[in-house]
């Protein structure tokens, strides 16, 4: 087998040493494009005759020839490759003879690393952009669907005021959207290409890096050798999005979880996407927000993991940098996969209980608000109004009534100006319709929203 290390060495490493230094079990991941950076490469150098373009084929074809073994499952790689970029060079070596020998010239394992994983991150972020896309559109048909459906609004989780059940979704759609433009500003920083810097400080073979970095479909390199090795900024830039995405599909799994219970009962969990306990018969668990709840915990974690491990050290590469790719591509796994479930969550696990929300809509005293409202446009100062209707309303606590079950004599006694129409001005619907200003939940507003997200997710 080809050695890794150069003569300088005499003994071989410590068994233990060996497999803790390797990330080959990890970083097979990058196999692909650790061999589409290659091709790349190798093609540059024979631009550039450093190497002929007889051997750069012979170089591209086994390389090919690599990466169909891996898909067929019959490369084979181990602790003595250490790396994903040993296994293949030295695989290639194995199957071209010495010529393989010559395509690690003018570059380092530190700029090549770097190069497969941002060619890596860079097919990743443009997935879950389609996921994140994807996940919009189902909740934008939900949203459709359900525009006059009315739901209890919260603050502080406490009965606010009623809005329209599509309001509270496309809050959702928002939210992803700021988590899409996050991603693609990212991809920028991401699409920059390392490849040419060599250890740290270039390198004296005539290479060239606008070809790599060309071929490989980047928009620039990165300007300063040193950097170009030692950046993960875009590691911890990315992970830090996809922190958001999680904490997006959380605050919504837990707010499904809540409507779930039977104490809220706004939503039904269907059978394909709920279990049971091995114990209650009677239970349905909604397991699959509870999972998407619990994994944020581990993205955000990563995000921690990464910020430290770089922050103390030193220019330029270190092999501390190798604990970067676990917690990148558990990182991605994980948003793709809540990704996935929340979808099929949305498409098939849950359905929303009108009758329960209708019901829970009327019998509460969010409406409170508006009858301060409406006497607001009778002429009463706001602050004197609220006062007022605090009164009314402990008023009806203490009667175990609700505002709809005052008698227009005692609406009068309360304030002389209101008159028979504030019983139609208190029904939910109504006081949905009625907020009326720029980005609130009347309907005719949420409307439009629809209408705007349609076209603009169509795209
Ligand atoms: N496996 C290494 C990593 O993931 C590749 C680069 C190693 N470079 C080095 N000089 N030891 O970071």
């Amino acid at each position: 087998m080809t050695k890794a290390w150069s003569d300088r060495f005499e003994k071989g490493l410590n068994p233990f040493i060996k497999v803790f230094n390797a990330s080959i079990n990890f970083d097979i991941e990058l196999l692909n494009e650790d061999i589409e950076g290659s091709i790349a490469h190798a093609k540059m150098l024979a631009e550039t005759k450093v190497i002929t373009s007889k051997e750069a084929k012979l170089i591209e074809e086994g390389l090919k020839e690599i990466l169909i073994e891996y898909h067929r499952g019959s490369f084979k790689a181990g602790v003595d490759d250490e790396d994903v970029h040993f296994a293949v060079e030295h695989r290639l070596i194995n199957k071209i003879g010495d010529i393989g020998k010559k395509l690690h010239t003018g570059r380092s394992r530190n700029d090549q690393v770097a190069t497969d994983l941002r060619l890596w991150l860079r097919k990743k972020i443009d997935r879950l952009d389609d996921q994140v896309k994807k996940f919009q559109l189902i909740l934008l048909n939900q949203a459709e669907e359900n525009l006059n459906t009315i739901i209890p609004g919260y603050t502080h989780l406490q009965r606010a005021q009623p809005v329209s059940l599509a309001h509270h979704l496309v809050a959702y759609i928002e939210m992803l959207e700021r988590d899409r433009e996050r991603l693609l500003d990212v991809r920028g920083r991401v699409n920059t290409c390392p490849l040419g810097a060599a250890a740290l400080a270039g390198t004296k073979v005539p290479i060239d890096r606008y070809l790599t970095a060309k071929t490989l479909g980047f928009e620039n390199i990165c300007n300063n050798s040193i950097d170009a090795v030692s950046d993960r900024d875009f590691v911890v830039e990315f992970v830090s999005s996809a922190s958001l995405i999680m904490a997006h599909l959380s605050r919504l799994s837990e707010e499904l979880i809540l409507w779930s219970s039977e104490e809220f009962s706004f939503v039904k969990l269907t059978d394909r996407c709920a279990t049971g306990s091995s114990l209650m018969p009677q239970k349905k668990n909604p397991d699959v927000p509870e999972l998407i709840r619990g994994k944020s915990g581990r993205v955000f974690g990563h995000l921690q993991a990464l910020l430290t491990m770089i922050k103390g050290l030193p220019l330029a590469y270190n092999k501390d940098f190798q604990e970067d790719k676990e917690a990148l591509f558990d990182t991605v796994l994980t948003v793709d996969n809540c990704l996935n479930a929340m979808t099929i969550l949305f498409e098939e696990g849950i359905e929303f209980s009108r009758d329960s929300l209708s019901a829970a809509v009327i019998s509460d005293f969010s409406n409170a608000t508006d009858v301060a409202d409406y006497l607001v446009i009778k002429g009463v100062p706001f602050r004197e109004a609220y006062q007022l209707v605090g009164a009314l309303v402990k008023y009806c606590l203490e009667q175990n009534i609700l505002l709809k079950d005052l008698t227009l004599e005692k609406w009068q006694e309360f304030h002389p100006s209101v008159s028979q129409d504030i019983y139609t001005k208190l029904l939910p619907e109504n006081v949905v319709a009625s907020r009326t200003s720029q980005g609130g939940t009347g309907f005719r507003l949420v409307k439009e929203q629809l209408v705007v997200w349609r076209s603009k997710l169509a795209k």
